[in-house]
């Protein structure tokens, strides 16, 4: 047996012919902004200064920041080397073998899928609060998942049901649904930006350190949460016009766009209350309540509920896209891999994945699974890191559109930095990640490994 096999570029190239090339590099970066900023910047920051780094947080930012702008160079060479809408499934199959991309591929999978569903049950509780503000009032039972005594979160499920429509309909509605969102979720970052520049208080940044360079690298670990999605541009690879040229500025302009402003939020943010106070679910919103900005604070409050909207929306693409590329292969199901011929869109990989991401929302109380999410996707931004520098060895004459600089440090770096945030996340996530992996190396070894089209060749 034969766990090693590897794909061909060209294979990868064979079998991009059904999904539409309609995405600029502008559609891309929008993406990658709507895919980035949401729950990490509107809800972690404030529970990572509070519990982590204090007013640090702004390095734990610069960090974390770090380890994806090695990644997002990364990505964006073997995006445009190799291509295809696996991302890093894709990647890790060309260089790697089989095993580990079904294995990276079945983390991705499970990454994707839980920050849907718990961005889903984050924007619910910013939606009931928003209704109740103007006061409309729904059932409680309807609001609430049968854990904590009611019959299902009504908007996290359904809010589902409303972009997967959109996936369906195509690619080019959805990135222009995101272009709206994404300009209404920066310019109430603005707003937070100019109110709170004028109240802050140097006294609030002292101690600085209050938990130490430790708590700093936790700190990092956690919000690195805010920096997952730039990923899933990469699996736009296929349907993106011109995608070696614009994949790299998609990817890199999203993330370095995304650094500036957590960054600034960070220190603003703990420079105009107490760290100690931002221990709770709307950070954002509650500190501008507490330097007496209501209405900036209505305002932030609507742009989170818009930018937790194209979290779910991308991350819920990228899904969708990952999964067609293993069943493309035969490592799950290949009835999947249909894409309808009017849309261009793998509608029974939407509606699938869309009615387990819409359960989940509804009925688990997940609560906050986003170290989970971070472990999977350090672990495919160590592969990609990885990647890079083994196929420069083994393929040194490979077109290669995009090159990323000082090659092997950067990619080196990567990886060095994202194992070591991942060496700083809870023993309780290296548990729920162990277990996945062994449930994902259960059904290669029962189902994959022998329906595998490589294996069948
Ligand atoms: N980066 C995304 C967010 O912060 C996942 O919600």
């Amino acid at each position: 047996m034969n766990l090693f096999r590897k794909k061909s570029i060209a294979s990868i190239a064979s079998q991009q012919e059904t999904l539409r090339r309609c995405l600029t590099a502008f559609d891309l970066t929008l993406l990658g902004i709507g895919a980035i900023i949401g729950a990490g910047v509107f809800v972690l920051t404030g529970i990572a200064a509070a519990t982590k780094a204090g007013p640090a947080i702004s390095f734990s930012y610069v960090i974390a920041g770090f380890a994806s702008m090695f990644a997002a160079l990364a990505y964006a060479e073997l995006a445009t080397s190799i291509g295809g809408c696996g991302s890093a499934y894709n990647y890790s199959y060309v260089v790697f073998g089989e095993l580990i991309a079904w294995i990276i591929g079945w983390d991705l999978i499970l990454e994707y899928t839980l920050s849907v569903s718990t961005v889903a049950i984050g924007w619910s509780g910013y939606v009931k609060d928003a209704l109740l503000t103007l006061n409309i009032h729904l059932p409680d039972h309807l609001l609430k998942n049968p854990f904590d005594g009611g019959i299902i979160d009504l908007p996290a499920f359904l809010i589902i049901f409303v972009l997967a429509i959109l996936l369906c309909l195509g690619v080019k509605h959805s990135a222009r649904f995101n272009a709206v969102i994404v300009f209404i979720k920066l310019l109430t970052i603005a707003v937070f930006i100019a109110v709170a520049s004028q109240h802050v208080k140097i006294s609030h940044w002292s101690p600085f350190f209050p938990f130490g360079w430790h708590g700093v690298m936790q700190g990092a670990a956690l919000v690195f949460f805010a920096y997952i999605g730039f990923d899933a541009l990469s699996t736009a690879a296929e349907e993106t016009i011109n995608p070696q040229r614009n994949l790299p500025i998609g990817i890199i302009a999203s993330v370095i766009i995304c650094t500036t402003i957590y960054i600034a939020v960070a220190a603003l943010l703990t420079g105009i209350v107490s760290y100690t106070t931002l221990n709770v679910k709307s950070p954002v919103a509650e500190a501008l309540l507490q330097i007496g900005s209501p209405i900036a604070s209505g305002i932030v409050a609507a742009g989170a509920i818009a930018g937790l909207t194209t979290v779910m929306l991308v991350m819920y693409y990228g899904l969708t896209r990952i999964f067609l590329a293993i069943t493309r292969d035969g490592l799950l199901p290949n009835v999947f891999a249909d894409v309808n011929a009017q849309t261009h869109t793998p509608i029974k990989i939407i509606l699938t994945s869309g009615i387990l991401i819409a359960l989940i929302a509804g009925l688990i109380p997940i609560g906050s699974v986003a170290e989970l999410v971070n472990i999977g996707t350090l672990s495919a931004f160590t592969l990609v890191c990885a990647g890079v520098i083994v196929l420069r060895k083994r393929q040194p004459i490979l077109t290669r559109p995009f090159r990323l600089p000082w090659s092997p440090l950067i990619p080196l770096l990567g990886v060095i930095f994202c194992v070591y945030l991942m060496a700083n996340l809870a023993i309780v996530t290296w548990i729920g990640f162990i277990l996945w992996t062994t449930l994902g190396l259960i059904i290669y070894f029962t189902y994959s490994n022998k329906r595998s089209l490589l294996n069948n060749q």
